[in-house]
């Protein structure tokens, strides 16, 4: 079984992807190749990085940096639920990756954007591409963008899922598991084996 992590990685109170990053997870967690676990980075609270290293190097000297290398450590592979900002992908989640490095490193991911507006975020996804790379996360090619977010949600707080939504979402989850099994077992996270690259 593959030990898949679904982000959610807005950090707003009032989220309204949130009850996306929920459905997803349930989704993942009904098929046999996963091992799900949901990810709330609110909760995750990490404050603007503030290491003093490089994460390339793996030397933490701050608890929460620790606390979330073995999170990610830990997982095998992930999806990111991710809003769009001002044509973008958000800080919050460009700083939860800079944090670390190798528990990253060679680990696929889908990725799954949502937004108010007619785009569903793709742009973000799309720009978010490049910094997967240079952390060496494997973007699956499939994505999800769902539009009109807030509109998407039931009065009982749930995401509603239209059929063509949970068919993407299916090919996302179909995605990263094929990937996931052509990596292989990840590396163990080590400053030894970085592959940082300064540019
Ligand atoms: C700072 C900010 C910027 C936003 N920029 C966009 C945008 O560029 N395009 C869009 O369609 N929606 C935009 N929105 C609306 C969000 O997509 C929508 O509020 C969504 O619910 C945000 O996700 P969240 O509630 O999970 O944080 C923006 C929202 C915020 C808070």
């Amino acid at each position: 079984m593959h030990r898949l992590l679904v982000l959610s990685a807005s950090t707003r109170s009032v989220s309204a992807g949130r009850p996306l990053a929920v459905w997803l997870a349930g989704l993942a967690g009904r098929r046999p190749e996963f091992d799900t676990s949901l990810v709330d980075l609110r909760s995750v609270a990490l404050p603007f990085l503030d290491e003093p290293e490089h994460p390339a190097e793996g030397r933490y000297v701050h608890r929460h940096t620790k606390e979330w290398s073995a999170v990610v450590g830990a997982a095998d592979c992930f999806v990111f639920v991710m809003p769009m900002y001002n044509g973008g992908f958000s800080a919050p989640l460009k700083n939860a990756i800079d944090h670390l490095h190798a528990e990253w490193r060679g680990k696929p991911v889908g990725l799954v954007s949502y937004s108010a507006g007619t785009s569903g975020g793709a742009p973000a996804i799309e720009m978010l591409r490049p910094v997967l790379g240079r952390v060496g996360l494997l973007p699956a090619e499939e994505t999800l963008s769902v539009p009109g977010i807030e509109e998407r949600i039931g009065p009982d707080g749930t995401f509603r899922a239209t059929p063509a939504c949970a068919g993407a979402a299916g090919s996302v989850l179909d995605a990263v598991a094929a990937l996931t099994r052509a990596a292989g077992p990840a590396d163990e996270p080590s400053g030894e084996q970085s592959a940082r690259q300064p540019v």
